[in-house]
């Protein structure tokens, strides 16, 4: 494996602790050799050092337990990652295919991949590209076009952790191996569909990354909306590859293109102020360091989508996702249409049926309505609710074990980018022109006042 941006934050907070990780749990094809391509002047010892300590300060217990073993294997070439001889120096440090990895910021990925074109990969190797993968719809398209000159489509990995996720691969397995839910999974019995990720954390020293992001590139245009396309798809015949890949391009295909005169109506931004947030003080986002308050980058978002198919005409899919908010929420939830007829006759009719898929921590619940005790014609709301068995390799670790395995099952196709980006560009093209305008909430708070209410 060849990280470019070894010495990096995303390699040091990631990469390495998740494939020391998997070298704990015998999960690492023998003979795996990482070389690292940065710019800062280390030599092999140097970076194997840095390796040991990346793990120790941000890997979990197993992963600690194989921190020497991981940096005792590992290589290291100084260079720029845009550079075709640099590049070409790295790849010389091993022999056979290689998986090269761009733990890089996102501007840097064209001219890293077009070095990598230029130094000519061995067959059969594999690129890892990082999200968001670029910044629109145009650049998502030109670096798709390097791609292609580079590797086959097949050999990309345009990773999204999310899939690792358990809970979000549960989601598959809830819909299309269970008979209930297919009956009932469409706009005549569902009335909205949330998928919530808040965060208590805050900035946590990522301005270099996140102020030119923001909480749309950073979490809808990838993660969340991966998430509503495995609950909205079609059931594939197989959960092969191909057969996945299409069903979630043909759904992403369906989302209107908003219309950035709703946008006031559709979407809600905003950033956080000074307050209190995971036990912490949180200063005012503009005055976090490394932010230009003059980008007005926003910390919340909140979108509201629409699928313009038999199954989902009418019902609105709302994707919503803060930082430095009051409670940590990360759940898809279903909710019912109330039953077309009660037969009880009370005042109050009772609440529909709320499915809640919670992606984490990893539960399962399901709101129903039941008769009352004594009285058999009073009701009352009841919760089944299940915890599922924690999950063994960390998201990141299952994502990284696809690529060695070379199986882009779980990574984002070029179309599938496209899509995505075709769908959040109105967005942020009517956010640019001011509307709606940029909101503020308090760290520690439930979000901006104006954005849709999700989970409650
Ligand atoms: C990352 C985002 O991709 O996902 C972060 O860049 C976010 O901003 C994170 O906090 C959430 O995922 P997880 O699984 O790390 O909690």
């Amino acid at each position: 494996m060849l990280v470019l941006g070894a010495a990096g934050d995303l390699a040091a907070r990631l990469l390495l602790p998740a494939l020391a990780g998997l070298r704990e749990r015998g999960r690492l094809p023998a003979g795996l050799e990482v070389v690292g391509l940065d710019r800062a002047e280390l030599d092999d010892g140097a970076f194997r050092e840095h390796v040991r300590r990346a793990v120790a300060e941000h890997g979990d217990e197993a992963a600690r337990a194989s921190a020497a073993d991981l940096a005792g294997g590992c290589a290291y070439v100084p260079g720029d990652a845009a550079d075709p001889a640099a590049v070409r120096a790295a790849l010389a440090r091993g022999d056979g295919p290689v998986v090269v990895y761009l733990a890089l910021p996102p501007s840097v990925f064209a001219p890293a991949i077009a070095a990598l074109a230029e130094a000519g990969p061995p067959e059969g190797s594999r690129v890892v590209v990082e999200k968001p993968f670029g910044v629109d719809l145009a650049s998502a398209r030109s670096l798709n076009a390097l791609l292609a000159d580079t590797v086959p489509e097949e050999a990309v990995h345009r990773v999204d952790h999310f899939l690792g996720k358990q809970t979000v691969q549960n989601l598959l397995g809830l819909r299309f191996a269970n008979r209930v839910l297919e009956p009932v999974w469409n706009r005549e019995h569902i009335e909205r569909v949330e998928v919530t990720w808040d965060e208590t954390l805050a900035l946590e020293g990522r301005a270099g990354y996140y102020d030119r992001a923001g909480a749309l590139r950073d979490m809808i245009q990838n993660h969340l909306m991966q998430v509503m396309a495995l609950v909205a798809i079609e059931p594939p015949p197989t959960m092969a590859e191909r057969d996945l890949r299409d069903r979630k391009v043909d759904l992403l295909r369906a989302v209107r293109t908003p219309d950035p005169a709703l946008a006031d109506r559709e979407t809600v931004r905003a950033r956080y102020a000074a307050g209190e947030a995971a036990g912490s003080r949180v200063p005012d986002y503009a005055a976090e360091r490394g932010v230009d308050p003059a980008r007005a980058t926003e910390t919340f978002a909140a979108v509201t989508l629409w699928v313009d198919t038999w199954r989902w005409s009418g019902v609105p899919f709302v994707l919503r996702s803060g930082k430095a908010l009051g409670a940590a929420r990360q759940e898809v939830v279903i909710r019912f249409r109330p039953v077309p007829h009660l037969a009880f006759g009370q005042a109050e009719p009772p609440s529909p049926n709320v499915l809640r898929l919670g992606l984490a921590p990893d539960r399962v619940e399901l709101s129903v309505s039941v008769n009352g005790p004594g009285d058999p014609f009073t009701l009352e709301q009841l919760t089944l609710d299940a915890t599922l068995a924690p999950q063994e390799v960390s998201a990141y670790g299952r994502v990284i074990l696809d690529v060695l395995a070379g199986d882009p099952t779980l990574s984002i196709r070029g179309d599938e980018a496209e899509e995505c980006w075709r769908i959040v560009e109105p967005i942020l093209g009517a956010w640019r022109a001011g509307t709606p305008p940029l909101r503020e909430y308090p760290a520690g708070s439930a979000g901006p006042p104006e954005a849709p209410l999700t989970g409650s």
